[in-house]
């Protein structure tokens, strides 16, 4: 079997945060497969894609992976495993046929994506499968862009954190690190404004919606957020000096 399976990343949203080699990779494979995260949803990557080039004549299919914490220490849940497998084997169907499949995931495939549960699972299967990575423009680095924040300089020391995990965690990351970039904020965002606030740092915060897109929000005053934000929010804490005026 000669065919190679490529995982990309396509940026956080705006079309024109496609890689060039991502792009072409996605002119060249016959087969597009993609993540979503409900069964009746629609898939993100997939809608980044269709903005950046035309799929006609493309095969598309969409692979289903629940949307579940993964503890690394621990097992996976069955149903996620179960879904990985079935993503899996789909793929490496198509492989067999000789056609090369590319995996589009958002932002980039290395920073909490799809794309190496998908490997490692798909190596598992089928230890000679050939499986390139092709790296994209992450959340983080867009944020940082929208809002002149630099991630990390000098000395700093940067943690990335999925901010849905134990408070006692957060808590720790955000008293010992200089730059602190919480993901996944949208459904946990009261708790986090309130630990941010007795830490005293919500001046040091800002949260960014839908960073790169048309519809882009920067919200530097978080305590006065009321409404739900949308999935795709990040927040930058920065703690050393030299950003925010
Ligand atoms: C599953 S993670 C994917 C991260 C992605 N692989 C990356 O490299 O940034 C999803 C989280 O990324 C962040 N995110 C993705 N796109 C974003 C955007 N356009 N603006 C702000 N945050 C974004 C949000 O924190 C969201 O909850």
């Amino acid at each position: 079997m000669n065919a190679t399976l490529h995982i990309i990343g396509v940026g956080p949203g705006d079309p024109d945060l496609l890689t060039r080699k991502a792009l072409r990779t996605l002119e060249e494979c016959p087969v597009i497969a993609t993540p979503k995260g409900s069964q009746d949803g629609s898939s993100t990557a997939l809608s980044i894609v269709k903005q950046a080039l035309p799929l006609n004549g493309k095969e598309i299919i969409e692979l289903y992976f629940p949307m579940k914490k993964i503890h690394l220490d621990s097992a996976p849940a069955e149903e996620v495993q179960e879904a990985w497998e079935k993503a899996a084997l789909q793929i490496l169907r198509f492989m067999a046929e000789g056609k090369d499949v590319v995996f589009p995931t958002l932002g980039d495939p290395a920073i909490y994506s799809t794309g190496y549960y998908l490997y490692e699972t798909i190596l598992s299967l089928q230890p000679e499968t050939r499986v390139k990575f092709i790296p994209g423009i992450s959340a983080m680095s867009s944020c940082s862009a929208a809002t002149s924040i630099p991630i990390c300089l000098g000395d700093d020391k940067l943690a990335v954190i999925p901010a849905t995990f134990s408070g006692e965690q957060l808590r720790q990351t955000l008293e010992s690190f200089d730059t602190i970039v919480l993901m996944k904020v949208h459904r946990v965002l009261d708790r986090i404004i309130a630990l941010l606030s007795e830490l005293n740092l919500l001046e040091k915060a800002v949260l960014v919606e839908k960073a790169g897109m048309k519809e882009e929000n920067i919200r530097t005053d978080l305590s006065s957020i009321t409404e739900q934000v949308h999935y795709f929010s990040t927040i930058i804490v920065r703690k050393r000096s030299g950003w925010k005026r």
